[in-house]
């Protein structure tokens, strides 16, 4: 006789709930820093839109910032905290490779013993984070989640760098996702192109470090390949998410891309035809790019300055080191 394997199916939908954000406690103005990079406060506000970025205490860890984004988003949402049974976090920047973050913070926000684990998809991660946690949820083996994206980007900048450091900052952004009546979040748009691993990321590993053959390492890109394989290829796929989700960019309430450089931003909006009563992200004038936090901090933003867009649909798109990229459609709690 066979037996037969109970395999379980979860509901049809799911929606975020609720926000939570946590930014580093400093701002450090663009003056700050054009010194070790012979740039200038006009260069980097026109080039990249930044006028300050957040930068966290030494005393700050990721866990930390992740640590209050969560709970705030928890306490939003009116989940227990005990019923929360996933908590993905989406980081870079741990210190330590070993133990997560993620279990660090279940236990912290009173989830313990929520399944927990972090997640590499650089500037992606919180798109992927979201695409996971609805898949869990529909999947029937997580009832709710936190996905969280947190980094402390400043513990990996070499400030004599020109490529990449003056746009870092500090930060965490968290949303509760559950089950819903209505779909609240759209397919998932994402993929990877491991052929451009070298177009950003660490520039050594931590054996060289230790071996006495590099500095410590530090985050480094070629701004220019980046820019073009975001502005060119990445409204394409912006584009598939709107066709996935069934909806057209004039059906939007919020466009929410990642936080990587202003320039970016009115290209994607450009050429995504955004009508103006599509309100934009554009939290990197006063966080500066902050990866896996970046949406979910310029989410929380715009809620809190537009809470009449609680209700709308709002495009996300994250894309970074891999290279990877991630986009969907959700409806704003
Ligand atoms: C990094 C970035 C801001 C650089 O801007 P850019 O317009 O591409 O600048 P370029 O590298 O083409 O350099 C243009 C000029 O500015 C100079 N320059 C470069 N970096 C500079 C800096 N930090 N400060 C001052 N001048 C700088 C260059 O030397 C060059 O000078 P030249 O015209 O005399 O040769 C931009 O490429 C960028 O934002 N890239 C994508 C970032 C991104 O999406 N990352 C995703 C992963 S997080």
């Amino acid at each position: 006789m066979t037996v037969s394997l109970v395999q379980p199916t979860g509901v049809a939908h799911t929606r975020i709930y609720a926000y939570g954000a946590a930014r580093g406690e400093n701002f450090v103005p663009n003056d700050d820093l054009v010194g070790p990079i012979d740039s200038s406060d006009e260069w980097i506000r026109q080039r990249t839109g930044i006028v300050t970025r957040v930068r966290a205490d030494t005393s700050t860890t990721a866990v930390d910032l992740a640590t209050d984004a969560a709970r705030e988003a928890v306490e939003k949402s009116g989940v227990p905290a005990d019923q929360i049974d996933a908590v993905i976090i989406a980081t870079i920047s741990n210190p330590k490779q070993t133990p997560s973050v993620s279990a660090i913070v279940a236990d912290r926000i009173g989830a313990n013993p929520a399944a927990a684990y972090d997640l590499n998809a650089a500037c992606a991660g919180f798109a992927y984070g979201v695409a996971q946690a609805d898949a869990l949820i529909r999947g029937g083996i997580v009832r709710y989640a936190v996905v969280v994206g947190a980094e402390k980007l400043s513990d990996i900048v070499d400030p004599t760098d020109r490529s990449i450091s003056f746009l870092l900052g500090d930060g965490a952004g968290a949303a509760v996702v559950g089950p819903s009546d209505t779909p609240g979040i759209g397919p998932t748009v994402w993929g990877s192109d491991g052929s451009r691993a070298d177009a950003v990321g660490m520039n050594h590993t931590l054996v060289e470090f230790r071996d006495g053959e590099a500095e410590w390492p530090t985050l480094r890109q070629e701004g220019p390949t980046v820019f073009r394989w975001a502005v060119w290829e990445m409204v394409k796929v912006a584009r598939q998410a709107l066709e996935a989700a069934g909806i057209e960019a004039s059906d939007l309430a919020a466009f929410v891309p990642h936080q990587a450089n202003m320039r970016i931003i009115d290209e994607f909006a450009k050429q995504l035809k955004l009508p103006d009563t599509v309100v934009i992200g554009r939290d990197i004038e006063t966080t500066g790019n902050t990866s896996a936090a970046s949406i979910p901090l310029a989410t929380h933003r715009l809620l809190e300055e537009h809470p009449e867009l609680s209700g709308g649909l709002a495009l996300q798109i994250g894309f970074g080191a891999g290279l990877v990229f991630a986009a969907q459609v959700v409806v704003l709690p």
